[in-house]
C-alpha cells in the first residue's frame, strides 16, 4: 500500500485480456492506478481523445482502433500498449440458443459453440466487470457444436466468449440484465452496415401487448401495434441508444387498465465490415472474399422466413442451390472467417417456370369465362328473349337501348344474380309507388352480371306515346351519396383519435 502511494504502477490494462482482438469485439481499457474515477486523459497515438474517465471501453472494435494507447492522470503518464484489431471475425462461432441478449436478474441463458474444425481443447471464459473466469466445458470427442447454460446473470453485462490456446477464439456474446418487464431485445452482435436490424419490444410473460413505441436517443421513432421495427439496411447513423414501451395487460386479466411501461435503454452497434463475403449469382451462387487469405474455404448459409442461418454447405466457393430461400456465405480459415455476405433470395427455376404457367393459365381461365358470358349475352339479346334493342326514335336522343317489359304489369324485373343489391331495393320501391299512382309501369334492367354494364340502369315507361323515357343514373347517384357519407364519417373518427391521444 506504501509502495503503491509513493511509486505508482501506472499503466493502461486491457480487458478481457484477449491475445488477438477480432472485429466486432467489445473490450475495456483501463487507467490501473489513477487517483480518481475522473481526470484521467487519453492519448490513442499520441492524440489526446475525448474520453476522461478512468476505464474506456471500446463497445465495437474495428482495425481503426489499432494503434498505441496512453493515459495520464495527475501530471503522470503511463507506458503505452498497443492493439492490433483484426479486420475479420474469429474462427469460431458462439450463438445464444435458449434466451434473450437482455434477460431479467438472476436468469441464464443457453449458448451454442461451433467450430468447423471440432472442439478438442476448447473452453470458455467469462468476463463480469473486471474480473475474468473460466468455463470447463463437457467435451464429446469429435463433437463440432456444443450447448451450455451459463449460471446466474447477476451484474448489468456478461461478456461470454470460447477459446483454444491463443489461437483460436469464438466471437463474444454479450447477455444484460434487467429488472423491467418490458425489455428491448435485438440479434446480440453488432448490427452491420447494409444489412437490416429488427428490434423487439419483449414484456415478460404475456404476448397481449396492444401497442410498442420504439425510441431512438429519446425521440419517438414509430408507434404501432406491431412490437418490432426493422432497419431494412443499416447505416451508420442507426447507431443509437434505443429504448422501447409497451401497452400490454396478461391472458388472466381481465378488467381494469392495461399496463404501460417502457424497456432500459439498449446500444445498437454498428460495424463496417472490414472482411465481408461477396456472393454472385448465376446459375449458380458464387461466393468469393478478395481481402481474406487465399487458402479460405466457404461456407454456405440458408433460412426461410424469420428463422435464423442454418449452414447447409462448407467447402467450394461454388454451389447450386436447391430450395427456395435466403442464402448467404462467408470465407473460412484457421484462424479467422469473413463477415457474412449480403443475403440473396433464390427460386428454384423450376417452380418460377411453374408459377408462371399457373399464372398464365389463370389469365386466359378467365379471359374464356369472359368471352363465355358475353357470347351469351349477346345470344339472350339477339333472341329477344328477355331484353331487345329498340329501334332508335328520331329526335330522342336521351337514350339509345331500351329495356323491354315481359308482361305489362310486371313492372319491376331485378337481375336474380345482382344479390348485393338488394338493400337497395327499398329506392327502387318507393319509386315503383309512384310511377304506379301514375299508372305507368317501369322497368329496372340490371346489367350487373352481364359484364360491366351495371353501371347505371335504364328506366322504360312503357305505353307513353311519345316515348319519353328516361334514364337514371341510380348507382351513381346512391352510390356517390354513401361514399360521401362513408368518408366524412371516417374523417369524423379520425379527428376524434387524434384529439384522445393528445
Ligand atoms: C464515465 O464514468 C461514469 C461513472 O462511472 C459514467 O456515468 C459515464 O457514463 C462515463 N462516461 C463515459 C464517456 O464513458
Ligand atoms: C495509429 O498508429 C498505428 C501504428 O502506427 C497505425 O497503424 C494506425 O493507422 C494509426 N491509427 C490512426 C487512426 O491514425
Ligand atoms: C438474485 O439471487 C440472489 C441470490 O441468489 C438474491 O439475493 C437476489 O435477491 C436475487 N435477485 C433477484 C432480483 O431476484
Amino acid at each position: 500500500m506504501i509502495l503503491y502511494v509513493f511509486f505508482p504502477v501506472f499503466l493502461v490494462s486491457l480487458s478481457p485480456t484477449f491475445t488477438k482482438i477480432y472485429s466486432g469485439d467489445t473490450f475495456y481499457l483501463r487507467c490501473e492506478g489513477s487517483a480518481s474515477q475522473s481526470g484521467v486523459k487519453w492519448y490513442f497515438n499520441d492524440t489526446e481523445q475525448m474520453q476522461t474517465n478512468e476505464t474506456w471501453k471500446i463497445a465495437v472494435a474495428t482495425p481503426w482502433h489499432s494503434g498505441s494507447y496512453q493515459c495520464e492522470s495527475n501530471r503522470q503518464t503511463s507506458d503505452k500498449i498497443t492493439i492490433n484489431v483484426l479486420g475479420y471475425a474469429p474462427s469460431a462461432s458462439l450463438i445464444i440458443r435458449t434466451g434473450q441478449p437482455v434477460m431479467r436478474v438472476n436468469e441464464s441463458v443457453i449458448l451454442q459453440l461451433d467450430n468447423e474444425d471440432g472442439l478438442r481443447g476448447w473452453h470458455c471464459e467469462v468476463y463480469r466487470g473486471k474480473t475474468t473466469k473460466y468455463i470447463k466445458l463437457k467435451l464429446q470427442e469429435d463433437s463440432v457444436s456444443l450447448d451450455f447454460q451459463t449460471s446466474q446473470l447477476t451484474v448489468p453485462e456478461t461478456i461470454f466468449w470460447c477459446m483454444n490456446g491463443g489461437q483460436h477464439r469464438s466471437n463474444q456474446i454479450t447477455v444484460r440484465t434487467s429488472e423491467k418487464t418490458v425489455s428491448l431485445e435485438m440479434y446480440p452482435l453488432p448490427a452491420v452496415v447494409g444489412e437490416s436490424l429488427t428490434l423487439r419490444c419483449l414484456v415478460w410473460g404475456t404476448d397481449q401487448i396492444s401497442q410498442t413505441t420504439f425510441y431512438k436517443d429519446g425521440v419517438m421513432l414509430v408507434r404501432s401495434d406491431d412490437p418490432t421495427y426493422t432497419i431494412p439496411s443499416v447505416t451508420e447513423s442507426a447507431k443509437g441508444r434505443y429504448k422501447c414501451m409497451s401497452i400490454f395487460t396478461y391472458k388472466d386479466r381481465t378488467a381494469g387498465p392495461h399496463y404501460s411501461e417502457s424497456s432500459d435503454d439498449q446500444d445498437v452497434l454498428v460495424l463496417v465490415p472490414p472482411m465481408k463475403a461477396f456472393l454472385s449469382a448465376n446459375v449458380g451462387m458464387s461466393c468469393s472474399c478478395p481481402l481474406c487469405p487465399t487458402a479460405s474455404s466457404y461456407s454456405w448459409y440458408f433460412k426461410s422466413d424469420d428463422k435464423p442461418w442454418t449452414q447447409v454447405y462448407s467447402g467450394q466457393g461454388f454451389m447450386m442451390p436447391k430450395d427456395s430461400g435466403t442464402y448467404a456465405c462467408r470465407a473460412l480459415w484457421s484462424t479467422g472467417r469473413s463477415y457474412l455476405s449480403s443475403s440473396f433470395v433464390y427460386h428454384p427455376p423450376v417452380k418460377t417456370l411453374f408459377l408462371v404457367l399457373v399464372f398464365l393459365l389463370l389469365v386466359l381461365g378467365s379471359a374464356a369465362v369472359a368471352i363465355a358470358f358475353y357470347i351469351r349475352y349477346r345470344k339472350r339479346a339477339a333472341t329477344g328473349a328477355i331484353y331487345e334493342d329498340v329501334e332508335r326514335k328520331k329526335g330522342d336522343n336521351d337514350y339509345e337501348m331500351l329495356g323491354h317489359a315481359q308482361r305489362e304489369g310486371e313492372y319491376d324485373t331485378l337481375h336474380p344474380e345482382a344479390p348485393s343489391r338488394q338493400k337497395r331495393e327499398g329506392e327502387y320501391e318507393a319509386l315503383k309507388k309512384e310511377e304506379m299512382e301514375e299508372g305507368v309501369y317501369h322497368t329496372v334492367q340490371m346489367q350487373a352480371a352481364s359484364g360491366g354494364g351495371g353501371e347505371y340502369e335504364q328506366l322504360q315507361k312503357e305505353g307513353m306515346e311519345e316515348g319519353q323515357y328516361q334514364s337514371l343514373n341510380m348507382e351513381g347517384a346512391i352510390g356517390g351519396v354513401e361514399g360521401h357519407e362513408a368518408s366524412g364519417k371516417s374523417d369524423k373518427g379520425r379527428e376524434n383519435e387524434t384529439e384522445e391521444e393528445k
